[in-house]
């Protein structure tokens, strides 16, 4: 039944967080090896996919006027065109609404049906967004690799928290666990073909158990994972702070190829704005989360999501999110001003922060980061990192950039080309956002 593309090239555009960058990842892998092959334009290629995300709306303005762009040039080569993504499965047969070129919408979950769907070439209109209830294993191929020594590995799938304010449990569905070994073995596939880091992904990590009798969860999941030969470094997200448990702080310090670095979004600092948003935890609890990591790994850099202009956030509010940041002292954070999502609470009342209140909330969160991040960065001088290799420095002919355990981009320069994975860099310079160093060559 193979569907033959030989011939046609294929571009995908990738909107939203890395769970869409690994189906984005996927669904070329199971193109190639259907014969397509990869184009660097959308102008220039015969089946155009946009992999879509619903979570805030300047994510679906962006996503929209990009279909905009893009309908008159695939129009003039008769190009197939799909969306696929949590847009897709958020406002599926809405995309017709206004005419353009598009041939199919599907939401996550049915990506194995891009090949023949592609291959047909109908010209009427394909929208499958039904849900699965369990997990559904990908077809057998060889997920792309854009980066050959770190790849994300997909361990769960949904969102069973219902913040609020988010579309992501009506995007990706209830919870979905992948099977143990299925990950196990993708991992050992992974390893085999050069990848020296494995990002372990789901929308909620801690609440992972194999779906197999045994109830196995993420604490053994980071066990059996540093077993695997070639894994060096290990990370996973997202993490909730209401779940992430000392059980699995524990199985992270016992595991010295676990990253010692975490992403664990705070959202606020207030504990009326977290009660709002239904995260299950205070201010304190949070912070307790933070020391009890600090402790048993002291060197763990933690990063957070922050949203400024919650329905109905005081400047008192505010303020316990800027008085938050300066006690944890992130070494980075995603910040994002608040906007109502179809279907979900926060949606049904008011949006009452005016905007500008937000873009001032937004700008005083992330100039105050930024001096923190610029203060810790310089503690990093003089001191020697290692380095996953990412490739050339894109702003410096000379120079090159990888990320160190923390997850800090660091650019370097090297006197010989440095053949990767790992390289040791000793930290010279540094501003808010990287760490600059030299390469310790071998001897
Ligand atoms: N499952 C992950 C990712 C959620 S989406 C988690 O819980 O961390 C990524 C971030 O987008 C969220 O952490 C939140 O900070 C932000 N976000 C989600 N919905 C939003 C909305 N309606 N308005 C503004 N930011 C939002
Ligand atoms: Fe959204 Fe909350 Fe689930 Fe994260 S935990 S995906 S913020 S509902
Ligand atoms: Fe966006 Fe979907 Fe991810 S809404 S953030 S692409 S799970």
């Amino acid at each position: 039944m193979s569907a033959n593309l030989a011939g046609l090239s294929y571009f995908i555009r990738t909107f939203g967080c890395q769970m869409n960058e690994n189906d984005s990842e996927r669904i070329a892998g199971l193109l190639e090896a259907e014969g397509a092959v990869r184009a660097e334009r959308a102008e220039a290629s015969d089946i155009v996919i946009v992999n879509t995300c619903s979570v805030r709306a300047k994510a679906e303005e962006k996503l929209f006027s990009y279909l905009g762009r893009l309908s008159a040039p695939a129009e003039a080569r008769g190009a197939v065109v799909g969306v696929v993504g949590c847009t897709a499965q958020v406002r599926r047969t809405a995309f017709w609404d206004k005419p353009r070129r598009l041939h199919f919408v599907l939401g996550p979950g049915h990506y194995e049906l891009i090949p023949d769907i592609v291959r047909a070439r109908r010209p009427g209109r394909v929208c499958v967004t039904s849900r699965h209830r369990q997990w559904r294993e990908w077809p057998a191929g060889r997920t792309r690799l854009s980066d050959p020594w770190s790849a994300y590995v997909t361990i769960m799938e949904g969102c069973d928290n219902f913040c609020a304010y988010c579309v992501v449990p009506f995007a990706r569905g209830r919870e979905k666990y992948r099977p143990f070994a299925l990950i196990l073995d993708e991992i050992r596939s992974l390893a085999g073909r050069g990848v020296r880091e494995i990002q372990l992904l789901g929308q909620n990590v801690n609440a992972y158990r194999d779906p197999g009798a045994e109830g196995r969860g993420l604490a053994e999941l980071l066990d059996a994972v540093s077993a695997q030969e070639g894994v060096e470094w290990i990370r996973f997200l997202a993490s909730h702070p209401r779940t992430f448990s000392a059980e699995v702080a524990r199985a992270m310090a016992r595991n010295r190829k676990v990253c010692r670095q975490l992403h664990l979004p705070v959202q606020s600092g207030s504990d009326t704005v977290l009660a709002r948003m239904g995260r299950g935890y205070g201010r304190q609890g949070y912070l307790d989360k933070v020391r009890q990591l600090r402790d048993l790994m002291p060197d763990i850099q933690l990063s957070a999501d922050i949203i400024v202009g919650y329905p109905g956030e005081t400047d008192a509010e505010f303020a316990e999110t800027l008085s938050l940041l300066e006690e944890v002292r992130f070494a980075n954070i995603f910040s994002f001003r608040y906007s109502p999502r179809p279907f979900t609470a926060a949606s049904r009342g008011p949006d009452d922060v005016p905007a500008q209140v937000k873009k001032a909330r937004l700008t005083a969160v992330q100039a105050l980061q930024k001096a923190i991040q610029a203060e810790q960065h310089r503690d990093f001088l003089g001191r020697t990192l290692t380095v996953l290799l990412r490739g050339r420095d894109k702003r410096d002919a000379r120079g090159f950039a990888g990320r160190s355990e923390g997850n800090q981009v660091v650019n370097f320069r090297s006197r010989s080309e440095p053949a990767g994975p790992f390289v040791r860099v000793r930290v010279t310079g540094s501003g808010p956002y990287s760490l600059k160093g030299e390469r310790v060559e071998p001897v």
